[in-house]
């Protein structure tokens, strides 16, 4: 296997590296963040160089990359073991680390050591917690200890069960008002961003417009600052429908399934491998490989 090392390209360095002061800034300028996650190096790369702001190893990672049925069951060391792989293939993008359920929710003092691990360990510039308005004092002892941190209200999976399923948020006004306390709530507590998930389109841009901090939507309209997806739905590489929000931009899952169907072909018809895809030996050992069997038949005889 080969892979130039990163930042090999001449129009690498160019690039200005992402800050969650540049967010703040592209947000004033109206210049839209483009986000996506990533869970392994390759992947990473591809995504960094192609010049998206954000790359968030999100807890998606539980469905997405290891199978399991919600976002409840992943740790912080599967998370962490990803977060480094990102790591190492992320050289200009702001690089989010997501909190795993469990990761924060029992006491502070967890939350912040999670949170350093996440920093320390795995190389991430931000961590990124789920709920608003009841979350803002954890977060600002995790802004005090200079870990930044990205806000997530809405949709939020890791509270599936309380709300009874993957649910559209903010459809009443009870609903909205919640919405902009947690959004005004995360604002004053200085997160770097705030995710909007699956929240009607007109609260959303309310509260892009009401907040200072860059929003970053996904299933929540055009008028956030940012939009992020899962890159395995961009890629179709889900196995299901997508949701109403998803733009399939590629079908990774056809090229993959063509591309093994073609190599099981290719070997079952012992098309593959061909003789220019075989090493050789070298001209001298050949002969004196021939030699050698030569007089081995002779003395069989
Ligand atoms: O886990 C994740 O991928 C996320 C995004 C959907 C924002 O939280």
């Amino acid at each position: 296997m080969s892979l130039t090392p990163i930042g090999g390209r001449p129009e690498d360095e160019l690039r200005r590296k992402i800050t969650t002061a540049s967010l703040r800034e592209q947000k004033l300028r109206h210049e839209p963040i483009t986000c996506l996650t990533a869970y392994d190096y390759a992947t990473a790369r591809l995504v960094d160089e192609a010049g998206i702001e954000m790359i968030l190893v999100g807890d998606s990672l539980a469905q997405a990359m290891l199978g399991y049925e919600n976002t409840l069951s992943v740790t912080m060391d599967e998370m962490l073991h990803h977060v480094k792989a990102v790591r190492r293939g992320v050289k200009h993008a702001l690089l989010l680390a997501d909190m795993p359920y469990g990761s924060y929710q029992i006491n502070p003092k967890t939350a912040l050591r999670n949170a350093t691990r996440f920093v320390k360990e795995g190389g991430a510039e931000v961590v990124k917690i789920e709920g608003g308005e009841k979350r803002a004092e954890l977060i600002r002892r995790i802004i005090d200890a200079e870990i930044p941190v990205a806000g997530h209200i809405g949709l939020t999976p890791q509270s599936v069960n309380v709300m009874g399923g993957y649910k559209v948020q903010g459809k009443e006004l009870s609903g909205i008002e919640q919405l902009m306390r947690d959004a005004v709530a995360l604002d004053r507590a200085g997160v770097a961003c705030i995710v909007l998930e699956g929240i009607p389109r007109e609260v959303a841009a309310m509260i892009t417009a009401e907040v200072s901090t860059p929003t970053i939507g996904i299933g929540a309209g055009p008028e956030c600052d940012g939009q992020v997806l899962v890159i395995h739905d961009l890629l179709n590489l889900t196995f299901g429908p997508p949701a109403k929000f998803v733009r399939r931009y590629g079908d990774a899952a056809a090229l993959i399934t063509n591309a093994v169907q073609a190599f099981r072909a290719d070997v079952k018809s012992l098309q593959y491998p061909a003789d220019e895809e075989s090493y050789h030996l070298p001209r001298e050992t050949r002969a004196g490989l021939e030699t050698v069997l030569a007089r081995k038949r002779t003395m069989r005889r």
